[in-house]
C-alpha cells in the first residue's frame, strides 16, 4: 500500500535530476536527445502522456528543469549511440544535428561504472560508490531530487521470495555475495534508496522488487513503480482484452510472436534474460482470462536493427459456439515507443516524491507490463486509476 510521509516542502517543478541506469543503451540515448530536442523546442511530445489533459494541469517539472547523468558497464559515448539510432531510423538526422553539441556534457555526467555481478565480492563498494555518484550529481546540479530510472540490460529472473524482509540477509550478502548476491538492478536499487531517490524499474529485472528492498525503501519514505514499460504488443493487449471480455465474447487462445532487433533482442537472445521478458509480457493475458492458451514467443532477428515485430492471434468464440479469430500485427521503433514513458515517468515519479508520496505508486500501472502492488492490467481501468490519482496532487497553477 502506498502510504503518505511528512510533505516534503519543495514543489514539484525544481530542477529534477534523471538518473539512467543503462545510460548508454538505445532507450536511454533516445530519452537523453528526446529531451534535449523537446527543452530546445524543436520537436513536439508526442507520445508524452503528461502533457496532455488531464495530467498537463498537475505540478511536475517544466523539461528545462530536467537534468540527466547516469551510469553504464561501458563507455561508448552517447554521439556513437545516437548516431546509430539515427542511421536505423529511430532518431531524425536534423534533430541530431541540433541537440550534438549537447551530448558530451551528459556523456561528463554518465559514470562508467563495471557490472556488480553475483558473486562478485565488491558488491558492498559498488552500492557505496554508485550511491555516492548519485548524490554527487544531486549536489552539484543543484538539484532538489533526483528520479532512478532503470534501463539497463534485461536480467535472467531470481526467486524473489529468498529475499526476506530481513535486512540481516542483506547485510551477509554484501558482506559475503560467495553466499548470496543481490542482482546487478537490485544492486543499483539499493544505491538509489541509499542516495534517498525514487526508483523506477523499466525493465524486467529484479532491481527492487526483492521483499527486503521493497521494505527497506517505504521505510526510507521513498516511492517507487515498476516493472517493465508497457510500449507495445503487451499494451495493445491490455486495450483490446476487456473489449472481449466486456461483450462477453469467449476468449479460447491468444498466441503472440515477437521479433527483435537491437540490443534488447540480443540480450533476450541469450540465455536466462527472456524468461524474465516472457514473465512479465504474459501477466495481462493470464490477468484477464485465466488460465487460457497463450503461448508467447521472443525471436532475435538482428536485421530489424532498431525495429521491433509483434503478431498476436486470438481465436475467440461467439453465439452459439461460432468460432472466430483477430490477428494482429504492430511494427514499431521499441526506443521511440520507450522514451516519452521513461519522461513522463521522471515527471510523475518527481511529484509523488514532491508530494512525500512513500512505496509502490501502484497508480502508475498503465505504464507497465507487471504492475508493482496491482493485478489490474485493462487499459481503460489503469488510465482512469492513473488520472484520478493524478487528480489528488498540486496543480501546476498553485504551485507556480
Ligand atoms: N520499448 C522498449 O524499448 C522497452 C520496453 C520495455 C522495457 N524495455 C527494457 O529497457 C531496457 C533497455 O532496452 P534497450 O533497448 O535500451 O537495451 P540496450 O541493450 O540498447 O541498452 C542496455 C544498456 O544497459 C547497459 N548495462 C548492462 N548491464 C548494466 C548494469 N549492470 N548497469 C548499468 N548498465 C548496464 C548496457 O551496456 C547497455 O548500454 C531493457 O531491459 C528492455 O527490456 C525496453
Amino acid at each position: 500500500m502506498m502510504t503518505h510521509a511528512a510533505p516534503l516542502p519543495a514543489a514539484a517543478d525544481r530542477p529534477t535530476g534523471l538518473w539512467l541506469a543503462g545510460a548508454r543503451g538505445s532507450v536511454a540515448t533516445t530519452t537523453v536527445v528526446g529531451l534535449l530536442a523537446l527543452q530546445r523546442g524543436l520537436v513536439e511530445p508526442t507520445g508524452c502522456a503528461t502533457t496532455r489533459p488531464p495530467l498537463d494541469d498537475v505540478a511536475l517539472p517544466a523539461w528545462s528543469r530536467i537534468h540527466i547523468g547516469g551510469h553504464d558497464v561501458v563507455s561508448t559515448p552517447l554521439e556513437t549511440r545516437a548516431d546509430a539510432l539515427a542511421d536505423a531510423g529511430v532518431l531524425p538526422h536534423g534533430v541530431l544535428a541540433a541537440v550534438r553539441p549537447s551530448l558530451a556534457g551528459i556523456d561528463d555526467a554518465i559514470k562508467c561504472r563495471p557490472d556488480p555481478a553475483p558473486g562478485v565480492d565488491v558488491q558492498e563498494s559498488a552500492v557505496r560508490s554508485l550511491a555516492a555518484d548519485i548524490a554527487d550529481f544531486r549536489q552539484r546540479r543543484g538539484l532538489e531530487r533526483v528520479v532512478v530510472v532503470n534501463v539497463a540490460s534485461t536480467e535472467p529472473p531470481c526467486a524473489e521470495e529468498a529475499w526476506h524482509h530481513d535486512a540481516g540477509l542483506l547485510t551477509q550478502a554484501l558482506a559475503d555475495p560467495g553466499k548470496v548476491a543481490l542482482p546487478p538492478s537490485s544492486a543499483t536499487a539499493l544505491a538509489a534508496i541509499r542516495a534517498g531517490c525514487p526508483y523506477v524499474n523499466f525493465t524486467p529485472s529484479p532491481g527492487i522488487r526483492l521483499p527486503v528492498l521493497e521494505k527497506l525503501v517505504t521505510a526510507a519514505g521513498l516511492p517507487y513503480a515498476g516493472s517493465d514499460g508497457k510500449t507495445g504488443q503487451t499494451l495493445l493487449r491490455s486495450a483490446l482484452g476487456p473489449m472481449f471480455a466486456a461483450r462477453a465474447l469467449r476468449v479460447r487462445s491468444w498466441s503472440g510472436t515477437n521479433l527483435l532487433g537491437g540490443g534488447d533482442g540480443a540480450t533476450l537472445a541469450g540465455c536466462g534474460a527472456a524468461a524474465s521478458k516472457l514473465r512479465s509480457k504474459s501477466r495481462a493475458v493470464t490477468a484477464l482470462f485465466g488460465d487460457v492458451t497463450a503461448p508467447l514467443h521472443i525471436d532475435h532477428v538482428p536485421d530489424l536493427g532498431d525495429v521491433k515485430v509483434a503478431w498476436d492471434h486470438v481465436a475467440f468464440e461467439g453465439f452459439l459456439g461460432a468460432r472466430m479469430a483477430l490477428q494482429l500485427s504492430w511494427t514499431g521503433y521499441d526506443s521511440a515507443l520507450a522514451a516519452p514513458l521513461v519522461l513522463d515517468l521522471c515527471r510523475l515519479v518527481a511529484a509523488a516524491h514532491a508530494a512525500g508520496l512513500a512505496g509502490p505508486l501502484t497508480a502508475l500501472g498503465c505504464f507497465f507490463k507487471d504492475p508493482v502492488g496491482s493485478n489490474v492490467h485493462g487499459f481503460a481501468d489503469q488510465w482512469r486509476a492513473l488520472t484520478d490519482w493524478a487528480a489528488t496532487l498540486p496543480r501546476a497553477g498553485r504551485s507556480r
